[in-house]
């Protein structure tokens, strides 16, 4: 079986898809910064917004690693600051420390959002992140003006981490390691309502005309597939799964 790294494990959709991954047959590397051991057998608890913390997580996970599911995020309830720090520069530096650890054929899924649709919107504050270290969120966040208003700290999050998935399509293209994105809908886990809260009247609206929110159910089967062998021609991609919101939204501003 494969030896699957999935971050954000404790809950939500990364607890489903430690769960779809171990009943593949997959031996399962679990980690959170809360602590929760179902379907997990091997669990690190570790901060992704911290520099060092990551740094010692790189250092104790084995060599051999299949895949890597960055499936860890927060939403802006927290502080703008650890939101970009967890959910892009945390990610960016596990993921790249992680490189040297994983198999040829390796594949990194990243869960971004529809909130990160905007990302050409985006590009002069993404450019400006490329190099930006994890403990230097809260300096980025500042000189950009990355703050909670309107979830910017959330869009900008998933904007830079969808443009940086596309960006990476053939960076390990020699050892034939591929990264991909899963943006989902409103998905029915415990930092929906903090979206609701946060995103105001358009993400009240954009909820009331799905038929249901999405269910962790829903997600980590497309994460397990992207992880899989099944999808090795698909690359620095990134695909929705929304139950028809994104393309609501595009028929609507025609
Ligand atoms: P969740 O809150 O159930 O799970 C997120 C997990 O990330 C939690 O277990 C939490 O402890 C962990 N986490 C947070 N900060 C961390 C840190 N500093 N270090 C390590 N782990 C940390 O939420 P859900 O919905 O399962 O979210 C998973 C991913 O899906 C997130 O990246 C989120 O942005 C994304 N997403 C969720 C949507 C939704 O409506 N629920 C919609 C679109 C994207």
């Amino acid at each position: 079986g494969k030896t699957i790294v999935v971050t954000g494990s404790a809950s939500g959709i990364g607890q489903e898809t430690a769960r779809v991954c171990s009943a593949m047959g997959a031996r399962v590397l679990g980690i959170d910064v809360t602590k929760r051991f179902d379907h997990v057998e091997e669990f690190y608890r570790a901060d992704l917004s911290d520099g060092a913390t990551i740094d010692a997580l790189i250092d104790v996970l084995p060599k051999g690693i299949d895949g890597i599911a960055n499936i860890a995020g927060l939403p802006p309830t927290a502080p703008a600051d650890k939101v970009v720090a967890v959910n892009l520069f945390g990610l960016k530096h596990l993921t790249l420390g992680l490189i040297p650890k994983l198999n040829d054929g390796a594949s990194i899924v990243n869960l971004a959002s529809l909130a990160g649709f905007g990302w050409p919107d985006a590009v002069h504050a993404i450019r400006a992140s490329e190099d930006v270290h994890v403990d230097d969120a809260a300096r980025f966040a500042v000189d950009h003006q990355i703050t909670n208003e309107g979830g910017r700290s959330y869009f900008f999050s998933k904007e830079a981490l969808i443009a940086w998935t596309m960006q990476n399509r053939w960076t390990w293209r020699d050892r034939g390691i591929r990264m991909n994105a899963v943006s989902p809908g409103p998905v029915d886990t415990p930092i929906l309502g903090d979206f609701l809260e946060t995103l105001g009247a358009r993400a009240e609206e954009d909820a009331r005309i799905m038929d249901r929110p999405g269910t962790p159910q829903d997600l980590a089967p497309i994460v397990a597939f992207l992880l899989s062998d099944m999808t090795t021609w698909i690359r620095g991609t990134n695909i929705p799964a929304d139950g028809g919101m994104s393309s609501n939204i595009l028929c609507e501003m025609h």
